[in-house]
């Protein structure tokens, strides 16, 4: 059971504030630090801050620290639950908050106690935290099953709200499906960014190699077709072509404006409504892009209140999987109407949307039942803690998106994974070409 719980503000990686939790048992201490988005979906759960503005610019998180320290924390330790009974613990986080979006006290500080928790669950029971969560999420364990590594989707380009520049679009990633392990996806990957950061300074700049949030290079231009070909150039000169495909995030929530999509939305001059493209015509360049370049997927290509242009795009039949991000916000009941509208065909996974690890299972087990794929994902805000680098690999998800081969917070990740590569050897199997409905293996 729990001796102590103590939460303390560290900092992102963008030096905002953040909530990191520390979990004290017979075992030792085991710890949390919690993410935080920039092109947040309204669905999220909330993210206690002070909002005070003569510290951090109000952006401080010690309201979510003093949740953790005064409330949640005694109620936990008196409640003497079992570290490895992680639904029980995370009801009772969410009872003691007792709003349904984590309002009260705060998502930040109940995700904090709740990953904190998973870790030292997985001490408890001697393995490795990839095998703690496959457990829970499967409820049992199976010690034949294999591992399924994902295919990492690295943000090489950065645009939208991560990066300055005209480009509307925020995330251009790319992922080594051809490779034969992980190990080798993140060579293909980082070889290629290399090549590409390298290009950009060539035609756009010496600014143009500057990297954005996501450790990806964000020259200054317009248009998706300059971005992909720039990445398409890349993968060629690399030696990848048709093994290394691009996928991109739209992020079009950022511009979508009465339900019309505003691609001049970073200009300092206001656009003219009447230039604004309705999200048919976005949708026929969308058909093009598929057509024209080797995509992978694309995600959030619509906006989170736009459901009738997301369902008629799957209906017209889009050749790519398409990842609903802010539409669905990691919560099941809007994933369930997703299913329903047939608005998508894949989940994007961030546990601090919904709040905690029980819930984002939830989530995780109605995209399944969907037969949909799933796309583990990081913030655009993140830290040095790599708890979804096991989560992805304890739900088979086959994919992940982490950012860029660049910045320690991204690498974080994907170097957890390299290790556990490692640790299972011959029991992993790499998604590869598959990733897509990898869970099925
Ligand atoms: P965010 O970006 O963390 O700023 O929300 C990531 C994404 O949109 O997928
Ligand atoms: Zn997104």
């Amino acid at each position: 059971s729990v001796e102590k719980v103590h939460a303390r503000s560290v900092y992102d990686s963008r030096g905002n504030p953040t909530v990191e939790v520390e979990i004290t048992t017979e075992g030792g201490l085991f710890r949390a630090i919690v993410p935080s988005g920039a092109s947040t979906g309204v669905s999220e759960a909330v993210e206690v801050r002070d909002g005070d503005k003569s510290h951090w610019g109000g952006k401080g998180v010690l309201k979510a620290v003093a949740n953790v320290n005064d409330v949640l924390g005694p109620v936990l330790v008196k409640s003497g639950l079992k570290v490895t009974d992680q639904e029980a613990v995370d009801d009772l986080l969410i009872k003691t908050d007792g709003t349904p979006n984590k309002a009260k006290l705060g998502a930040n500080a109940i995700l904090g106690i709740s990953l904190a928790v998973a870790r030292a669950g997985a001490h408890e029971k001697g393995v490795p935290l990839y095998v703690h969560l496959r457990d829970l999420f499967e409820g049992r364990h199976d010690a034949n099953k294999p591992f399924v590594l994902p295919v990492p989707f690295m943000n090489v380009l950065n645009g939208g709200e991560h990066a300055g520049g005209l480009l509307p679009f925020q995330e251009f990633m790319i992922g080594a499906i051809g490779a034969p392990s992980f190990f080798e996806a993140v060579r293909w990957n980082s070889e290629v960014y290399h090549i590409l950061k390298k290009l950009a300074v060539e035609k756009y700049g010496p600014s143009a190699g500057n990297v954005g949030d996501e450790g990806g290079v964000a020259p200054n231009l317009t248009t998706a077709e300059e971005a992909l070909d720039l990445i398409v150039e890349a993968i060629n000169k690399a030696g990848y072509e048709g093994k290394v495909k691009i996928a991109m995030d739209a992020a079009s929530s950022q511009f979508c404006k009465e339900s019309k999509y505003d691609l001049d939305f970073k200009k300092q001059e206001d656009s003219s409504p009447s230039e604004w493209l309705s999200g048919e015509k976005l949708a026929q360049k969308y058909h093009e892009l598929v057509d024209q370049y080797p995509l992978a997927f694309l995600e959030d290509p619509f906006g989170e209140n736009d459901w009738e242009s997301w369902s008629k795009f799957l209906a017209g039949g889009v050749k790519v999987p398409v990842v609903a991000d802010d539409l669905v916000c990691t919560n099941t009941k809007l994933i369930a109407r997703a299913v329903k509208e047939k608005a998508a065909d894949t989940l994007l996974l961030k546990v601090n949307q919904i709040g905690s690890l029980t819930e984002s299972f939830a989530a995780a087990r109605e995209a399944y039942d969907a037969g949909w794929g799933i796309l583990v994902s990081h913030r655009s805000g993140e830290t040095e803690d790599s708890f979804i680098a096991d989560l992805v690999v304890a739900l088979g998800t086959g994919e992940i998106k982490s950012g860029a081969p660049c910045r320690s917070e991204r690498l974080a990740k994907y170097n957890q994974i390299l290790r556990i590569e490692e640790e299972l050897g011959s029991k992993a199997i790499f998604a590869a070409k598959d990733f897509h409905d990898s869970y099925k293996h």
